[in-house]
């Protein structure tokens, strides 16, 4: 439709109608329904009546092409005006072929993976009727016991931000794109905004976070989204300075639609506009309802105050039309955009007849087992215990050896049953492979600990595969401790007793506490939870077929004591170092290091890199020039692999406190044995800038310190003036 068209639809429509199209709902409330819809929040009283649903705009949490079709029809047929439902899911990493969580996708610092994992997504989603999906969820995160850090890319900023822009083209492709190519869905970015500083890493907590540090680091990953050209942005459940997102008039217009320009669709996240009640800023619905429109919320999501309220706001005056106007036209954009008025089944009745199902096809399997090796990260490899060889008896042990809970929270429609588990993955990739496995949600056997120990005893080298169940990350999963359970711990210790080779794979949707785990590992794999294909994706990596190349996204403390703990801290005014250990007054624990047990950006590879031969542009550098800084990578190792170069910058001196380093470039190499390569990083004044006093985006003149390496920890290799 032309937006002439839109808005003459609009003018056609009763406040009744236009107030209808505000309420999102899950498919239970309409006839052809076949499922609940993905229940994710506390299903409120909605008090519908049965006239609403003729109007109601939008559905979330269908399963299948058949309902979203039944649906659809049945709605149409009472839809006085034929305006069609939008329908939206959670696809957060694949539809039916699930891929590794976003927190291991991140782990690849591959963009062209992430976007590929959103078409395929895509794709698959669109097969099924999706129109929209929820995601990426950018939110920053620091704080390993909240549970939802398996569905964010990590803590770094810049990061975040290059991960949500490939996820939003490979979702919605090129702009225009949706209304005519029915791969693509609508993404929505969430949860505005830093829902990922939830207090004590506690679930739905409250945020309280400076402004300053607010645009500095959890803001950039959305404006890349906006940039992208997201359509939706989603409302965060959390207050900011002590204002729930969902009412926070400063936070959603000031912030969002006048500082980082967002001008699409803005939704709530599932009850958040009733929550208002609960967080004691409103009354009551009415009063939720109010607080929402004003702050622009569009779209309500399972709650029904702007259904009951609206009319007599707007009737009472408290509310303009023009606000009702805008939201009912943000809701029809969105549906015009997807192509929806010229089909409201996007090609499900013409095009897909016509078309094999690509959903779980042996591509997306190929690709899925790709991307789940690429986000493994070798955390240790102690006398080159890994790669595994061809000639090794293996024995393949421990909870998760034969365990298919390899998809993690978010996963959708994805089946276990069609998953790989590790057992399988290493016997199809090497010839002497026995296993013994366990259910994880049950107690072990004495039988099946008996058979590990005698497998394990006859083996050459033992692989290990712990971790937690998918069900202890996701939504509404905090921890406070973020250790194995200690019978895992006492299994591992036990088998390293045993004098050979332990290789120990984790699986998590969070960094873990892996202190002791690692001190009884040979060697230690985080292999996260790698989605169908873990097996597969896993054992490339152990039999060698694959490199490890995984770079961490998130530090790993060394106990949850230690948390929050990320690399780009501030210097403090006593900071440790390696010169003062003995003093007493300095920025220190008694009991535990400063550092983390693993650092963000660090993972091993099977081979060696050496940086050398840095040069540098400019040592001096105006505000018009760009600085170059040059790097010779190589390969001093006996195998091919891959290596992240990492570009830190350090502000010396600043209007505020700085961190002790902060990533600006990065870029993944592949080198063969001995191959060397010259990497080049190209710094701009933008680089240099950050959140002033007054938090103007400004650079200062001064003093800069860059280093250069393979994860955080990388050296110092030069400076420069800003003059
Ligand atoms: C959930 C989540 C949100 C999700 C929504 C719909 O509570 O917070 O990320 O998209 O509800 O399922």
């Amino acid at each position: 439709m032309k937006t002439v068209q839109i808005e003459d639809l609009l003018k056609e429509m009763t406040l009744t109608e236009k107030i209808a199209q505000l309420t999102q709902l899950t498919p239970q409330f309409f006839s052809g329904a076949s499922s609940d819809g993905e229940i994710t929040g506390p299903m409120a009283e909605l008090g519908l009546k049965a006239e609403d649903l003729k109007n109601i705009g939008s559905v979330l949490g269908t399963h299948t092409a058949e309902e979203v079709m039944k649906i659809q029809e049945a709605y149409l047929k009472t839809n006085r005006l034929g305006i069609p439902l939008v329908f939206m899911a959670d696809v957060i990493h694949g539809y039916r072929t699930i891929f590794p969580i976003p927190l291991a996708i991140g782990a690849t610092w591959n963009a062209d993976l992430a976007q590929k994992v959103a078409e395929i997504s895509a794709i698959e989603a669109s097969e099924a009727g999706v129109h929209v999906t929820f995601s990426p969820m950018v939110d920053l995160v620091r704080d390993p016991r909240w549970g939802r850090v398996m569905e964010s890319t990590g803590e770094d900023a810049y990061l975040n931000s290059y991960f949500a822009r490939a996820f939003v083209k490979g979702y919605q492709g090129e702009h225009g794109e949706l209304a005519t190519n029915f791969d693509r869905v609508a993404a929505c970015v969430k949860h505005f905004a830093a829902y990922g500083a939830a207090e004590a890493g506690r679930e739905y907590n409250t945020v309280d976070t400076s402004v300053r540090e607010l645009y500095q680091n959890y803001l950039p990953a959305y404006q890349a989204a906006i940039e992208a050209g997201v359509l939706l942005v989603m409302t965060a459940f959390n207050t900011v300075d002590g204002i729930p997102a969902t009412g926070n008039q400063w936070l959603m217009q000031d912030v969002l639609r006048k500082d980082l320009g967002f001008t699409g669709l803005v939704i709530s996240d599932w009850g958040a506009v009733g929550e208002l009640i609960n967080h004691g800023v409103a009354e009551n619905s009415k009063e939720a309802a109010y607080q929402s429109i004003q702050a622009g919320v569009d779209l309500e999501m399972m709650t029904s105050c702007y259904l009951q309220n609206l009319e007599a706001l707007v009737m009472e005056n408290h509310v303009q039309i023009e606000q009702i106007d805008a939201a009912v036209l943000a809701v029809l954009n969105l549906k015009n955009a997807l192509g929806l008025f010229e089909d409201p089944y996007r090609g499900l009745k013409t095009v897909a007849p016509t078309k094999k199902l690509r959903t779980m096809s042996d591509n997306h399997r190929r690709v899925a087992r790709e991307v789940a090796a690429e986000s493994v990260v070798l955390l240790k490899n102690k006398n080159y215990a890994l790669p595994l060889r061809k000639e090794q008896k293996i024995a393949v042990v421990g909870p998760l050896a034969e365990s298919q809970d390899v998809l993690g929270a978010w996963s959708w429609i994805g089946e276990q049953t069609e998953s790989h588990h590790l057992a399988d993955g290493l016997k199809m990739a090497l010839p002497n492979v026995v296993s013994v496995g366990w259910q994880q949600n049950q107690q072990v056997t004495a039988e099946e600990l008996a058979a590990s120990r005698t497998i394990a005893h006859d083996a050459d080298i033992v692989v290990v595969a712990l971790g937690e169940s998918s069900e202890s990350s996701g939504e509404a999963a905090s921890l406070a401790t973020i250790r194995l359970p200690v019978e895992q711990e006492q299994f591992l210790a036990e088998l390293a007793d045993l004098g050979k080779p332990v290789v120990t794979v984790v699986f998590g949707g969070r960094p873990l506490d892996l202190s002791d785990i690692s001190f009884h590992s040979t060697a230690l794999v985080m292999a996260w939870f790698p989605g169908t294909e873990a097996g597969t994706g896993i054992a490339d990596v152990l039999s060698g077929n694959v490199s490890p190349s995984g770079k961490l996204p998130m530090s790993f403390p060394v106990t949850t004591g230690q948390v929050p703990v990320y690399y780009n801290h501030l210097k403090t005014g006593r900071p440790a170092h390696v010169g003062n250990n003995e003093q007493k007054y300095i920025s220190r624990y008694l009991d535990i290091p400063n550092e983390p047990l693993y650092d963000f950006g660090f993972g091993l590879s099977y081979t060696t890199f050496a940086y050398s031969n840095v040069k540098q542009s400019h040592h001096k550098i105006t505000y018009q020039e760009q600085l170059t800084f040059e790097v010779t990578v190589t390969n001093t190792g006996k195998l091919a692999g891959k290596e992240t170069v990492q570009l830190y910058l350090e502000d010396v001196v600043a209007t505020v406190a700085r961190p002790v380093k902060e990533l600006r470039r990065f870029e993944k190499i592949y080198l063969e044995a001995g191959e060397s390569q010259v990497v080049t990083f190209n710094l701009t004044l933008e680089d240099l800038c950050y959140y002033q006093r007054n938090l103007d985006f400004k650079a200062d003149l001064g003093n800069f310190n860059v280093y250069l390496g393979g994860s955080s920890q990388a050296e110092k290799v030069g400076s420069f003036e800003l003059i």
